[in-house]
């Protein structure tokens, strides 16, 4: 049993600091966690690290906004997402950012170390630009109407009605995302990767065994295609790093987010006595390096990453695991159906555990999708954990606590079935080790079976009826939770809460290498319930909770998008502007011709206005306060020359104008008698 003690370092992939955690992203933190606490009960000395990736236009916008720094919305998300994978029960041995000096540093030295080995190139590039926000837009922050199909609000590289690919300026009316303005072509300088140089590295590298068969045969078609120079810059406004002698030019998020995991480590190293930054990473490194990552972002982590490590002077990975995406119920996560199911909201009603047992019952290593089926797992956790494993210490504990004080046998006569037991922990460990969670969960249960037909068979209950038999009692549930405990051991990197729960009551910490130190003579703990049944009324509850907050988080969007009223009563005290920036508001008086509830929505009005012939349609965020039918008829003050805006309920050509501090307190403006729609104000 003695092995030598491995260093393992693992990482799962840094999510963006923009959002909640949800059960997509759960799948690769139990999946990256189940590995890190097998290893470590296993006896090696393995590290897991992760942190949150900060950066990017998507943060920089989100946090404007909510009218907060981009600095004060990554604090508060990482500080959620840590609660979220706490409360999962992922144990990461640090939880960082890549907002950090570490991060800095190490991407810093990395770029210089590239560019000094010639492996950066400048040139000009053409790019959408959004004159009104005054920054250059990602095709996917464009959206207008398919040049070929002509259907509407399409994103700016490519039509999902029709599949026809484009550029966003090739469209008809391409429209900025964040400010509806239209996109003008604008030159800037770029820093590019020069990563076909990185060409043959990379055709051994990933042939090298680093990679599952599928990924490497995947990356063989990009290979054999031919790679691109890869971009990594970006222009100012952008929430990043600098680069140096490059101001104004900042890191493209996808290079400094990898180099977080260095970081993250690093942070740790510093803090924790043995643990050396270089022993990891330096080329000569004998430690190993895994990272588990989905599907999507293999390319990042599988070319451009190594090359860069290599280039920059460090080893590279040992493994990338990639995984496959999470469906429930057999069809992508859906927010309307309830199903895009957030880790919050699933911890409002259920345990960890449960989920970390069904997706470990069905993960294996290949990147093939997982499904969350709802009446499955309610079906596999309650009759594999409840009705068989817990079970076989909950029949038999009683006996010994009530009928032997605690006390096991100090010996049975038989006990080839726990040394069966004891010798399966070789494969399953090999199933564990190769990521074949669902063939260990399989071994497992196969022993359980064997457990409670071993129980059954003895009925421990027929013969505490008779003193005579009480010895025989005490050890055939000796015998029973000697196996409980063997079968604890496999799943504690699975369980880990209810193992803790089972290791208090066995009095035992158990280990890898331990399982083999047989309960005998030993007093073992009062027992309580390891763990309930699922009932189907949680699995409803969450569901319905889903489909809130969807319903919750579109119409947040929804009414930060449409710029009403409400919006402006927010700030009581504008900055001074000078006239000349007033008179560029076009106000205008507005016949409310039509007015009517937006289904779906909570705080919409959908307006239909006049303005002495031309006729808008605005989107305001005034339905607590107005009764659709009062407001047709009445005149009103709108903002004419306001950019359109693209709402998910269609398309807000302008603004109201009102008063109040919001809520069921939102007064219009109205014009005195006599006024005529299409009049200006002034
Ligand atoms: O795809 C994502 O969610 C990225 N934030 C993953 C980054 S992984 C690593 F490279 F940092
Ligand atoms: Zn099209």
């Amino acid at each position: 049993m003695a092995q030598t003690q491995r260093k393992i370092l693992v990482t799962s992939a840094l999510p963006y600091a923009n959002g909640p955690i949800h059960l997509g992203h759960m799948l690769e933190h139990i999946q990256t966690d189940i590995w890190v606490r097998f290893q470590k009960l296993r006896g090696h000395l393995c590290t897991a690290v992760c942190a949150d990736d900060a950066h990017g236009t998507a943060i920089m916008i989100k946090a404007d906004q909510q009218g907060i720094t981009s600095e004060q919305l990554i604090d508060r998300v990482r500080q959620e997402h840590m609660a979220d994978f706490k409360d999962f029960l992922i144990g990461y041995d640090n939880y960082y950012s890549t907002h950090s000096d570490e991060n800095r540093e190490f991407s810093n030295y990395i770029y210089k170390r590239l560019r000094d080995n010639n492996k950066i190139a400048v040139r000009s590039i053409t790019q959408a630009y959004d004159p009104e926000k005054e920054m250059f837009l990602a095709d996917r922050f464009i959206k207008g109407t398919c040049p070929k199909c002509k259907a509407e609000d399409q994103y700016g590289d490519n039509c999902e009605v029709c599949s026809a690919t484009y550029t966003p300026m090739e469209m008809i009316n391409p429209r900025s995302v964040y400010s509806g303005a239209t996109p003008v072509e604008k030159e800037s300088e770029h820093y590019f990767f020069k990563l076909p140089e990185f060409q043959d590295f990379l055709a051994k590298w990933t042939r090298s065994g680093t990679l599952q068969d599928q990924v490497a045969n995947k990356l063989s078609e990009w290979l054999d295609a031919g790679l691109k120079e890869w971009d990594i810059s970006r222009d100012a406004p952008y929430f990043g790093f600098e680069i140096p002698d490059a101001p104004g030019k900042y890191f493209y998020v996808w290079l400094d987010a990898p180099i977080g995991y260095m970081a993250s480590f690093k942070n740790l190293c510093d803090r924790t006595e043995g643990l050396t930054f270089d022993d990891y990473w330096a080329k000569d490194s004998d430690a190993e390096l895994y990272h588990f990552i989905g599907k999507d972002i293999i390319n990042f982590h599988a070319l451009f990453w190594p090359a860069m490590l290599d280039c920059a002077g460090y080893r590279t990975p040992t493994g990338v695991n990639a995984h496959g995406y999470v469906t429930v119920d057999g069809t992508k996560m859906s927010k309307s159906r309830g199903t895009f199911i957030m880790a919050r909201t699933y911890l409002n009603h259920l345990d960890p555990q449960y989920l970390r047992y069904y997706f470990a019952a069905k993960l294996n290593a290949s990147v093939d999708d997982i499904d969350l089926s709802l009446s499955d797992f309610v079906q596999r956790v309650n009759s594999d954990v409840v009705g068989k494993v817990v079970n076989i210490a909950s029949r038999t504990a009683s006996f010994i606590n009530k009928k032997f004080d605690g006390q096991l046998a100090s010996d049975v006569s038989e006990n080839s079935m726990i040394q069966s037991f004891i010798d399966a922990g070789d494969v399953i460990a090999q199933h564990f080790e190769s990521r074949e969670y669902g063939k260990a969960i399989r071994e497992i249960m196969h022993l359980a079976d064997q457990a409670n037909e071993y129980i059954a068979d003895q009925a421990p209950w027929v013969l505490a009826k008779d003193e005579a038999t009480l010895p025989k009692v005490q050890e055939i549930c000796t015998v029973a939770l000697n196996l409980f405990s063997i079968l604890a051991t496999y799943l504690k990197p699975v369980m880990p809460q209810m193992v803790a729960d089972a290791e208090a009551f066995l009095g035992k910490v158990l280990t890898w290498d331990n399982r083999s130190e047989l309960l005998f003579g030993k007093t073992v703990n009062a027992f309580k319930p390891l763990m309930a049944r699922i009932d189907q009324k949680q699995i409803d509850a969450m569901i319905e909770e889903g489909k809130e907050a969807a319903v919750a988080a579109a119409e947040a969007v929804e009414t930060s998008q449409a710029t009403t009223e409400t919006e402006l009563s927010k700030d009581p005290i504008a900055a001074e502007i000078s006239f000349d920036d007033f008179a560029k508001v076009d106000l205008r008086i507005a016949l409310i011709a039509k007015a009517e509830h937006v289904e779906k929505a909570n705080k919409l009005l959908k307006l239909t206005l006049d303005l002495g012939g031309e006729t808008r349609t605005v989107f305001s965020g005034i339905k607590s306060a107005y009764k659709p039918e009062d407001l047709e008829g009445k005149l009103t003050v709108m903002v004419a020359n306001l950019a359109p805006r693209q709402m998910k309920f269609g398309l807000s050509e302008g603004m109201v104008l009102a008063a109040g501090p919001g809520k069921d307190e939102i007064y219009l403006l109205e014009p005195h008698a006599g006024a005529k729609p299409g009049q200006r104000v002034m």
